[in-house]
């Protein structure tokens, strides 16, 4: 695993944008694996600002999203599809009809995996998946206890990610407690992992990944069996790794 330490969360999300953008540019007809949540927001807009300055073409560029909660429309302000075509999709030249999301309201969320799961072996899997890092160290929504191996699926959430990600919902709104998730085993099979994390909240998650061992009860702790992975911090998110253990050192 490859980590990079930059001095600042805004400069290990400039750093990200770039990885993007040179995927991108090397393979304009990427299958990208893209994440939500809070942390990637510097990088979706970042990637915003470099199209309306003429750099990055999405027009043949094919998406998956890890996740979505179960039991919301694509309408819905909190679910994923909502938060990606407001936050990238729909300022770049994107075809919608290439991202893939899990179907919130599917009626079966068993096949609803299956069919996700299996779109993304039609595509030929994912060229560049970018991760974020729960405070448990979930990736995508692979809690705690989520086998190494796992695949697609529906999944129960932590109270500990419930509580994180509480804040998405406006007051009175229910929060879903499932959600279908990329399994670890099928993020693993991408050909190149990107994970960013950033800020102190994020420390423990990140010397618990990096430092191993790898153990089901740390999910990211999966991604040092992955050949092509590059963790890129921020100062605060690298505080409990020792400087050894980094390749690059910005800070
Ligand atoms: C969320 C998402 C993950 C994300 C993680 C971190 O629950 N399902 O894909 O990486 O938790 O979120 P944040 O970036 O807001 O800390």
């Amino acid at each position: 695993m490859k980590i990079i330490i930059k001095n600042s969360a805004a400069d290990a999300s400039a750093a990200v944008t770039d990885m993007l953008l040179q995927q991108i540019g090397k393979k304009p007809d990427s299958v990208l694996g893209l994440p939500t949540g809070a942390t990637p927001l510097a990088v979706y807009a970042r990637l915003r600002d470099e199209f309306r300055n003429g750099r990055g073409c999405y027009k043949d560029i094919t998406t998956f999203n890890l996740d979505e909660y179960l039991g919301l429309s694509a309408e819905d302000p909190a679910s994923y599809s909502f938060y990606m075509r407001e936050n990238l999709f729909r300022h770049v030249d994107f075809d919608l009809g290439r991202a893939h999301i899990p179907h919130g309201l599917a009626a079966d969320a068993d096949a609803e995996a299956n069919r996700y799961e299996a779109l993304i072996a039609a595509y030929g899997g994912i060229d560049f998946m970018l991760l974020g890092l729960g405070r448990n160290a979930h990736i995508g929504f692979n809690e705690p206890g989520s086998l190494h191996n796992s695949r697609t699926r529906r999944v129960a959430l932590t109270a500990s990610t419930l509580e994180a990600n509480a804040a998405y919902f406006p007051p009175g709104a229910k929060q879903p407690s499932h959600a279908i998730t990329m399994g670890i085993g099928t993020i693993l099979e991408s050909r190149e992992i990107v994970v960013l994390a950033a800020g102190a909240e994020k420390a423990e998650a990140v010397a618990a990944s990096v430092k191993g061992p790898g153990t089901e009860f740390v999910p990211g702790s999966a991604l040092g069996r992955h050949p092509n992975t590059t963790i890129v911090l921020d100062t605060a998110a690298a505080q409990h790794l020792e400087r050894a253990q980094t390749l690059e050192f910005d800070a």
